[in-house]
């Protein structure tokens, strides 16, 4: 795997992928890698012939009292998973390489990113939207692959790349969850060993609304009040939202439809998680109001 520091340095390594005629597939992350991340590499192994990963903790995407400093940087660790993955080419920057003094031309998805996380954390989605935007002009992936972990993100920058006409494919990947049902994020890192167990609570609620789904209730608010229940059982767990809503807009629905999805943000001690489930449209067919 070579590893690259500079944009000059990633755009004369792709040039040579790209004479070949290779499929790029990206996968672009802020490090502390687990799981998740492998599966999106495999996703892009499977699909791709060359895959170009990055790393880089985006200060952006980051509001002024959150852990950007904190953040868990283990390059060297990365590193190490990455190439046992075969990745081709890892992209390292510094801050000052994507963002040199005097920039000042940011992305916005208007609306959509003041929803969900981005009504709890303003600007957070502006942040992402950018610097995705920057790597895709930097790489020029055929297929992105990102997770279904971040389902807001998601639909952001699926509007993104419809809005601004970016020549690729988003690939979307699977939650992946620990044997508990956690799943898995690198702000995993921060929750001690009684909050990990608190933090089951977040995948339970969303299993308690998808029983309840499964039961014949369709009605959103009685859904969402369900979820509530379980969380209000474990005191360490603070709810920030759960919603159910539109994939796509991110707008509240008021009763399961196809494809509605069930998303929520929690703090554990000092970890924000986030978790989501997306009701498949098989049970959903099935379903009658409550
Ligand atoms: O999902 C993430 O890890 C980040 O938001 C991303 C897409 C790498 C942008 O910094």
């Amino acid at each position: 795997m070579r590893i690259v520091r500079t944009i000059s340095e990633t755009r004369a390594a792709l040039a040579d992928l790209r004479a070949e005629q290779r499929c790029v597939g990206l996968v672009a992350t802020m490090g502390a890698l687990h799981a998740g991340h492998i599966s999106l590499v495999r996703a892009a192994r499977a699909a791709c012939d060359a895959v170009v990963a990055t790393i880089f903790v985006n200060p952006t995407q980051f509001g002024p009292n959150e852990d950007f400093s904190k953040y868990p940087r283990t390059f060297e660790a990365d590193c190490a998973l990455l190439e046992a993955e075969s990745v081709d080419l890892l992209f390292a920057p510094e801050p000052a390489e994507m963002y040199p003094e005097g920039s000042s031309t940011m992305v916005e998805v208007e609306g959509i990113s003041d929803r969900l996380d981005g009504q709890s954390r303003p600007g957070h989605f502006r942040g992402v939207a950018t610097v995705v935007a920057k790597l895709f002009n930097i790489v020029g992936p055929d297929k992105a692959f990102f997770g279904q972990k971040d389902a807001a993100q998601v639909a952001i920058l699926r509007r993104m790349v419809r809005d601004l006409n970016f020549p690729l494919e988003i690939v979307v990947c699977p939650i992946v969850r620990d044997p508990g049902g956690l799943a898995l994020s690198s702000r995993n890192r921060y929750l001690s060993p009684e909050n990990r167990q608190a933090a089951l609570a977040l995948h339970r609620a969303l299993q308690r609304i998808e029983a309840r789904v499964a039961a014949g209730a369709s009605d959103a608010a009685t859904l969402v009040d369900a979820g509530r229940a379980v969380l209000a059982e474990v005191p360490a767990v603070r709810l920030d939202y759960l919603r159910i809503i539109d994939p796509d807009t991110l707008e509240d629905l008021p009763d399961i439809r196809l494809g509605a999805l069930i998303a929520l943000a929690a703090w554990v001690g000092s970890a924000r998680l986030i978790d989501n489930l997306v009701i498949p449209p098989a049970q959903q067919a099935t379903t009658t109001s409550a």
